[in-house]
């Protein structure tokens, strides 16, 4: 196995230790969180009682195929924590998500849960966000005009391609892949994003983080 891949797999499988019987979990979105899911199973196989609620239809799949229970917001809308990875963690551990383009149902879910335990590989973290390009999710319907209001804060844009066609998202819409250099303040943009006609929803989840588990080779590292 890869080092990255087994630094995801040693900080994947240490958080399904948080998680305790009757819970409700929100299942993030990634390659990180594929090990928690791998790790998760073994524990309901041996009879842990709990549902999932996953942020992607790939984490959906990956859950129907280890045959995790889900459940969704039909259902209820108390989730106790929620398991995430994160494509950069700064020190106040404040997030830069969505490579993979789930950043709005990891939002939903991440915020209502009671508690966020965000899993990555010590790549992931960082003094200030912005090493890459920040993810928006905005409405098809004039997507060019709301990517020049994103231009006017002061970043160059491109339309997320998958393929060569263009990237829709589990919910139908597009995503515009911003970059803006190092991000100063992330609260401040992140605010001055959402006032954007046209946007949904940021890759930046600010104050939101209870605990980083970081894979490193041969040990993981808690962060608070
Ligand atoms: C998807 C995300 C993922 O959590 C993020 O891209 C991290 O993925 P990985 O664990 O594969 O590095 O935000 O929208």
């Amino acid at each position: 196995m890869k080092t990255s891949e087994l630094k995801k797999k040693i900080a994947g499988e240490k958080a399904v230790d948080s998680i305790e019987n009757g819970m409700t979990i929100g299942l993030g979105s990634g390659s990180t969180v594929y090990w928690m899911l791998r790790k998760l199973k073994e524990k309901v196989d041996s009879g842990l009682n709990i549902k999932g609620i996953p942020t992607s239809k790939r984490t959906e799949g990956w859950a129907k195929e280890f045959g995790i229970p889900l459940t969704d917001f039909s259902e209820t809308t108390k989730i106790d924590l929620a398991i995430d990875g994160a494509n950069e963690i700064d020190t106040n551990l404040n997030l830069l998500k969505g490579g993979g383009g789930s950043l709005v149902r990891e939002k939903i879910v991440n915020h209502l849960a009671n508690r966020l335990i965000i899993i990555a590989d010590d790549g992931k973290l960082c003094n200030q966000l912005g090493k890459h390009h920040l993810p928006v999710e905005v409405v098809p319907f004039g997507w060019k005009a709301t990517a020049r209001s994103l231009e006017q804060l002061g970043c160059s844009t491109t339309m997320r391609l998958q393929d060569e066609q263009v990237f829709i998202s589990d919910n139908g819409n597009y995503i515009i892949d911003c970059h803006f250099g190092l991000i100063e303040n992330p609260n401040k943009l992140h605010e001055q994003l959402k006032l954007l006609v046209g946007v949904i929803e940021t890759g930046l989840f600010c104050n939101m983080t209870d605990l980083a588990i970081i894979g490193h080779e041969e040990k993981v590292e808690l962060l608070r």
